[in-house]
């Protein structure tokens, strides 16, 4: 059993749908366990200067439907200084925190595992994102409603690519993963996905992408085609893949840039659930003297998960939908 009289939380790097609800499970978990809670502003930034609130139940009240983060979120080159880790854990210790909640990716981790060299408190991970990139959890917050929010483009675009019977690539994000692009394309029902981990394309390297769709056109004639294209595939962007593919094979192809869109937006149901059993295992582990450890959920169960490695990369997109993507000749 651990002692915690002040308990910090911050919300880092790329928002996802979602953190606030974590915010706000966090607050009433340490509340209803007689412990303080303080919020810093804009990630590790607001840690090293020391920009802060309370965090009381109003301040969570009417926030776990709200997207983005209320403590704001941002990434943090100061932390990568030499000095920073020393002085964020020197930060931490001045203001009394006898525990930082870090809501974030494995970006964030990184950071905390640094600042763990220097403090004596207990640093948490909670795993939010919306690349779903994290190790140790089956689903970050956010990965759920981005899904959604992306779908619901595609489908739009569906509609305008059938009527013109067009080809278009629709570029998501998830910076060197594919989670959402295969999700997405999945339920898209989309005709190509390209994803880094099916290796990098190169202006050189086109045939495997073009293949599928002068398939297609035997198979269908003019019909509309949707490429899902994970953000990094190509070099250059998904505008100049499009180019370089009209260029290719004769038939204007047209670049859709999802783009920020994907981050906002009403937190759906998963990821309120997620975000609220995630945010309160994450106190009630911290009060059971859990350290460098993220609190995932694994089947349905939450789990403690070491921070070190939730950064491996050891968990793979799908791979019963890459195989079956692949078996009907779209991947
Ligand atoms: O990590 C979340 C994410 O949205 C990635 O999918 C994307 O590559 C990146 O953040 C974009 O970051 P920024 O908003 O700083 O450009």
């Amino acid at each position: 059993m651990s002692t915690i009289k002040r308990l910090a939380v911050l919300t880092s790097g790329g928002d996802a749908p979602g953190m606030n609800a974590c915010i706000r499970a966090i607050q009433l978990t340490a509340s209803a366990c007689n412990i303080e809670v303080i919020g810093f502003h804009h990630g590790f930034n607001g840690l090293l200067e020391q920009e802060y609130q309370s965090l009381h139940s109003h301040h969570v009240d009417n926030i776990i439907q709200r997207g983005g983060t209320i403590l704001k979120s941002a990434r943090c080159p100061a932390l990568e200084q030499t000095d920073g880790p020393a002085r964020a854990a020197e930060a931490l210790q001045q203001l009394n925190i006898d525990a930082l909640i870090v809501i974030g990716g494995d970006g964030s981790f990184r950071g905390t595992l640094a600042i763990s060299k220097h403090y004596s408190g207990q640093l948490i991970g909670v795993p939010g994102t919306i690349d779903n990139d994290v190790d140790g959890t089956d689903n970050t917050i956010g990965f759920a409603t981005a899904l959604d929010t992306a779908l619901d483009a595609i489908d739009k675009i569906r509609d305008t690519a059938d009527a013109f019977e067009r080809i278009f690539l629709v570029e998501l994000m998830g910076r060197h993963s594919g989670y959402l692009s295969l999700a997405a394309g999945i339920a898209a029902g989309a005709e190509q996905i390209i994803c880094p981990e099916f290796g990098t394309l190169s202006p050189a390297n086109l045939k495997p992408i073009i293949t599928p769709i002068q398939h297609a056109q035997l198979l269908k004639g003019k019909a509309s085609y949707i490429m899902i294209v994970a953000e990094n595939s190509y070099p250059g962007g998904t505008t100049a893949l499009a180019e370089a593919l009209t260029e290719a094979i004769g038939i204007e192809c047209r670049a859709c840039i999802l783009g920020h869109i994907q981050r906002g937006g009403s937190p759906v149901g998963a990821d309120r659930i997620l975000a609220t059993k995630l945010g309160a295992y994450a106190v009630e582990q911290l009060l059971q003297g859990a350290n460098l450890m993220m609190a995932g959920e694994v089947n349905g169960e939450a789990v403690l998960y070491p921070l070190a490695k939730t950064g491996d990369r050891t968990k793979a997109i799908d791979p019963f939908l890459v195989r079956w993507q692949q078996q009907i000749g779209s991947l």
